[in-house]
């Protein structure tokens, strides 16, 4: 079965080649994580982090999960992360009622460090439902700072809130907005932090969603990257001078990350890439590439998951 799948899916990238060159380049890396992780749906299980400010840690947190059967390690790379190895739906885990954790992608933690919150400033996460990253910059901001959640879909918000009402977050506050068009005054900022966690083609989740292989294709990834470059441009201009944006997706396209970040700094000369490994736990900077943050299924068992940090200067 799995060989099988490997022929398919080789197909399908021989396929999207021919009819693209230019593109070619950018499904290689792709295509190399696409062999080797194939196999490893079933040993898929969802990492999760545990609360907020006052929330037991990580140690008394898995001495919670052991003293009820519940098999679990730390992540490798995030320090505020678990893997949960049991078969009952999260719901049923000790812990989730009392809003210890949420479930959330040990490279998508990490893009939290990049964003470095810090208590008392202004953030706007721009792309927010169903809420993983707003609720981590919360925790990591000791639920001190003010957070502005934007999405643009109603059930997303509503997901946000039963979230942030889970983990007893009271810092976060959202508005259910369209960001490719402009934000009304009273949600324009400026803004310390802006997250810009972009919707995207999804490449680097094939684990959990192999179908994505077959909905998606070069004419999405282009369509994609235009709306990002959109967004990003948008929320630019919320941001306070030296204030730093993350820019993020959960694929491994260039056109949706490197040359979209590359060109967006040839048009703003007012910004300038910080270097990721700054900001990462030392475990996570093999994680790096040309200053950015890109994670790798094959390489590092997480998500692909790429991240840029931008900073305004001027
Ligand atoms: C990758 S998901 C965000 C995941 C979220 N940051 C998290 O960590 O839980 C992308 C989100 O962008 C939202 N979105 C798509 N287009 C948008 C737009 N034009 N304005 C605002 N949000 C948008 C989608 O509804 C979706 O919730």
């Amino acid at each position: 079965m799995r060989n099988k799948s490997s022929v398919m899916i080789a197909a399908v990238f021989v396929a999207l080649a021919c009819a693209m060159p230019a593109a070619a380049q950018t499904l290689d890396r792709i295509k190399e994580t696409a062999f080797i992780k194939l196999g490893y749906l079933d040993d898929a299980r969802p990492f999760s982090f545990a609360g907020s400010d006052g929330k037991p840690d990580r140690e008394t947190f898995l001495r919670l999960l052991a003293k009820h059967n519940t098999s679990a390690v730390p992540t490798q790379y995030s320090r505020d992360g678990i893997w949960v190895q049991d078969g009952r739906s999260v719901d049923k885990l000790p812990g989730f009622e009392e809003g210890l954790f949420i479930v959330q992608g040990e490279a998508s933690q990490l893009v939290g460090y990049l964003a470095a919150p810090v208590e008392g400033e202004l953030i706007l996460d721009g792309c927010a439902a169903p809420g993983g990253k707003a609720t981590h910059l919360a925790q990591l901001s000791k639920d001190r700072a003010e957070i502005v959640a934007v999405d643009i879909s109603r059930r997303g918000i509503e997901k946000i809130r039963q979230n942030c009402a889970r983990l007893h977050l009271r810092s976060v506050r959202t508005h259910c907005a369209d960001l490719s068009q402009p934000l009304r005054d009273s949600w324009a900022g400026p803004y310390d932090r802006i997250l810009l966690d972009a919707p995207c083609s999804g490449f680097g989740t094939l684990r959990a969603h192999p179908e994505i292989k077959w909905q998606r294709n070069i004419t999405d990834v282009l369509r994609l990257s235009r709306l990002q470059a959109l967004l990003l441009e948008r929320a630019a201009g919320y941001l306070k001078k030296n204030g730093v944006i993350i820019y993020s997706t959960c694929t491994l396209m260039s056109e949706e990350n490197e040359k979209l970040i590359q060109s967006f700094l040839s048009r703003r000369k007012d910004f300038l890439l910080e270097p990721a490994a700054s900001y990462l736990p030392e475990p996570a900077q093999e994680i790096i590439h040309n200053d950015y943050f890109l994670a790798l299924p094959n390489r590092h068992g997480t998500d692909g998951f790429f991240a840029a940090r931008l900073r305004k200067v001027n």
